[in-house]
């Protein structure tokens, strides 16, 4: 009954995650999951009371399918602001978060074969997304080696007569490790060798930057602080999910060059319509209002990163990387991998992701689900209790891990 592309597509394995250990808590495990990639604390009240106004004034009906105008003017207001670059407002495009906007993006962008580079470790949906526009994803792997981190020298050997798009996140899910305004530029030059790449700039985490000396204009480094030559090539994406924890609220939007914005709203117009209305009034008012909550927001994750690396340090044998932004800990566990627990060897970071979320009740996302064997990602956006307990629990774990 299913098409070829039903048969290929893999779900996404952060949502399967979250239903299996919501599949335990059912059955009365008390679960801990670090594996959401959401806030735990409600979305701030500003856009909540702008969301319950949208219902009460009847702002309940289709919009255009590239979003409001209002919103989008503000988006193309605040990337004047942080980025010092001008769209207009046709733009700007938005949609049912994020996800679909990047979704949209490569359906609007890959013929059949056309590269699309990823360098690992990457958010796990990106793959899927590249080959669901019958893409190839070119992945480059960015090991311990290299700080987890592309350098200009890989990005300049990957490029090729196929490749069509670089598409990457910074700050960083699932490491929250970011690109400095240096290394930005190192990126930017090789861009210049290679007119024809379209870049894909995930910034969905942008304003997730911990400590202000690391951000420029409020947001993290971006490739047009450094290289505004570039914008007519590069495309922003970015939403109201992750700095507004709206993330149920599913709006999303991209700037970039006029043609494919132009394509990517007429194919949000022929797939899901507009974004929800209500939404669009919330985040109108978000943007304009919400900078001391994103600055809160800041504080809370930098206390929560430092407690959370304290606690982990209880754990023999995890190493972590310190990250500047986002809300994420890249763990690496590979000192308990081929070693044994209960009689059977523990042959990855799956099955070791696996034992802890079935005997100890602490869901976490293994590394190799984003490309990289031999890690765990947890999401720090959980309170300081709960972080402490699953920390137990994991030392609880690794204690009975013996030499296989
Ligand atoms: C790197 C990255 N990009 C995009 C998204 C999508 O966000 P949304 O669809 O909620 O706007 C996420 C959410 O987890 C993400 O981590």
């Amino acid at each position: 009954m299913l098409s070829k592309r039903a048969l290929n597509l893999k779900p996404s394995p952060t949502l399967s995650l979250v239903a299996k250990a919501k599949d335990l808590q059912a059955k009365g495990h008390d679960v801990i999951s670090l594996t959401v990639g959401e806030p735990d604390w409600a979305t701030f009240k500003k856009p909540s009371e702008a969301g319950i106004e949208a219902i009460q004034k009847n702002i309940t009906k289709y919009t255009p399918a590239n979003g409001t105008i209002e919103l989008r003017k503000r988006i193309a207001e605040n990337a004047k602001r942080e980025f010092g670059v001008e769209y207009a407002p046709t733009q700007v495009t938005v949609g049912s978060g994020a996800k679909f906007i990047i979704f949209a993006a490569l359906q609007m962008l890959c013929n059949p074969g056309d590269e699309v580079i990823i360098h690992s470790p990457y958010w796990v949906s990106y793959p899927t997304m590249v080959e669901l526009a019958d893409g190839v994803p070119h992945i480059i792997t960015c090991g311990e080696k290299e700080g987890y981190k592309l350098t200009p020298q890989q990005l300049e050997k990957a490029i090729g007569p196929k490749t069509k798009a670089f598409l990457f996140c910074s700050p960083s899910n699932p490491t929250g490790l970011m690109y400095t305004k240096e290394e930005l530029l190192a990126f930017a030059e090789v861009f210049r060798r290679h007119p024809n790449v379209v870049i894909l700039s995930d910034d969905i985490y942008n304003r997730l930057v911990f400590s202000p000396n690391d951000r420029i204009n409020g947001v993290a480094p971006h490739l047009l602080h450094v290289a505004p030559d570039l914008k007519d090539r590069l495309v922003s994406i970015n939403g109201g999910s992750k700095s507004f924890s709206m993330t149920g609220w599913r709006i999303g939007w991209a700037m970039g060059p006029q043609k494919l914005i132009t394509a990517m709203a007429d194919y949000q117009s022929q797939s899901t319509g507009s974004a929800s209305s209500i939404s669009q009034h919330a985040v109108l008012t978000a943007l304009a209002h919400c900078d001391s909550d994103i600055e809160e927001t800041n504080k809370t994750l930098l206390d929560r990163k430092q407690k959370a690396m304290k606690e982990l340090s209880r754990v023999k044998g995890f190493k972590l990387s310190d990250p500047p932004g986002a809300f994420y800990l890249w763990v690496d566990i590979k000192s308990y991998l081929g070693k044994k627990f209960d009689g059977v060897v523990i042959e990855n970071d799956k099955m070791f992701g696996d034992i802890l979320l079935e005997k100890y009740f602490v869901a976490t996302v293994p590394g190799i689900e984003c490309g990289n064997q031999g890690y765990l990602r947890l999401s720090f956006a959980t309170s300081v209790e709960k972080m402490k307990a699953a920390v137990d629990r994991m030392v609880e774990f690794t204690s009975k891990i013996e030499q296989a």
